[in-house]
């Protein structure tokens, strides 16, 4: 499947936060040998990164590996990419290789100070039509852009849990930014998710398929949807809430360690018992709120105007913009006068 895949922009020099110039295999790891590669690829850990930074209790759950083992291989995987400690200054200069991706909207860049960041997960909130999935689309166009355009010249991968990813809305999109449909929807890596096993078996196969394929953006569109019809009830919440914890942390290894962007949309919930204030929250509880790096709030305007909000940011002060939703993606309101 992957062949298809294939494409010309070249691969990126950078390996994430591990420094590395050699590539290492599975097997190069201390104490794994032919029988352990099979499991945990089973598992869908492919690479020495992704067992080097795979939770013991997950190892033991899901590649059926002793404690002891899976607590050994994992030092070792870490050893072997020298994974250590660090010192702040070198966590700035790792910090110089996050790449940077336009929206499409100056303002909600802005927002952001340069626009959505790679090593991080953006999560997208809102009501129905607020322009979640469109905002999903416009990146996943504009990721092929070049830097100096705003792009991180490579690929995206989208799992889509809604059904509602538009090929047509992809074309209209790169048709506005000059770029060849046909190319832009090659570099799409598209999967259909039908359940949130599912879902989750689609993010352990993206750990392969992101850095073979140059993956510079990862979309889940909606994260919480499958989670939420499966998981009715506050009886179900705590199993519901361990496994989308699971889910996120994957998702954020693979920002780490690939340098890519990761967006996830997420949906409003309302909450009966608050009296004052918004009586809507995001879904996902403390689960997605810790798990996110930034939070964009989207809400409907007029007609086709939305008002991006920063709720949640470790760098930026909470303050919003206007953008609107046009045939050609998403613009500033300048552009549209
Ligand atoms: P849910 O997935 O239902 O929670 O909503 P969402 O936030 O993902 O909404 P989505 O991004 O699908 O936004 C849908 C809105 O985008 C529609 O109501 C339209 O207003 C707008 N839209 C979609 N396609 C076009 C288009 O081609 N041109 C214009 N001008 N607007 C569009
Ligand atoms: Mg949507």
């Amino acid at each position: 499947m992957i062949e298809r895949f294939k494409c010309s922009v070249s691969r990126p020099s950078y390996r994430g936060i591990l420094h590395l110039s050699v590539r290492h295999e599975l097997e190069d790891v201390d104490g794994v040998g032919p029988a352990t590669v099979e499991k945990l690829k089973a598992a869908g850990i492919s690479t020495v990164e992704a067992l080097a930074v795979a939770p013991t209790r997950l190892l033991i759950e899901i590649a059926d590996l002793t404690e002891e083992k899976a607590s050994t291989i994992t030092k070792n995987a870490r050893a072997l990419l020298n994974i250590r400690f660090t010192t702040a200054k070198e966590v700035l200069s790792r910090r110089g290789n996050i790449g940077y991706l336009t929206t499409g909207s100056k303002a909600i860049d802005a927002l952001l100070g340069r626009g959505l960041e790679t090593q991080a997960i953006t999560e997208l909130i809102g009501e129905f039509g607020s322009g979640k999935t469109q905002l999903c689309h416009q990146l996943c166009v504009s990721v092929q852009l070049p830097p100096d355009r705003g792009g991180l010249d490579g690929r995206a991968l989208f799992i889509d849990t809604e059904g509602t990813f538009r090929p047509e809305r992809v074309m209209s999109i790169a048709k506005g930014l000059g770029l060849d449909p046909d190319t832009v929807l090659n570099n799409i890596i598209y999967a259909r998710a039908y359940n949130s096993d599912h879902q989750m078996l689609l993010a352990d196969e993206a750990v392969t398929i992101v850095p073979e394929n140059n993956v510079r953006l990862l979309v889940v569109d909606s994260v919480i949807t499958h989670f939420r019809s499966e998981y009715p009830g506050r009886e179900s919440l705590a199993p519901r809430q361990q496994k989308l914890n699971r889910h996120i942390h994957q998702l954020l290894r693979m920002a780490d360690i690939h340098n890519i962007a990761v967006v996830l949309t997420n949906q409003i919930q309302s909450s009966p018992d608050v009296f004052f204030g918004n009586p809507n929250k995001p879904a996902g509880g403390n689960i997605l709120a810790h798990g996110s790096t930034y939070r964009i709030w989207l809400r409907k305007s007029k007609e086709n105007r939305r008002i991006a909000r920063i709720i949640d940011s470790p760098l930026h002060p909470e303050s919003e913009c206007v953008f609107a939703i046009t045939q050609n993606g998403i613009i500033d309101i300048e552009e549209t006068k």
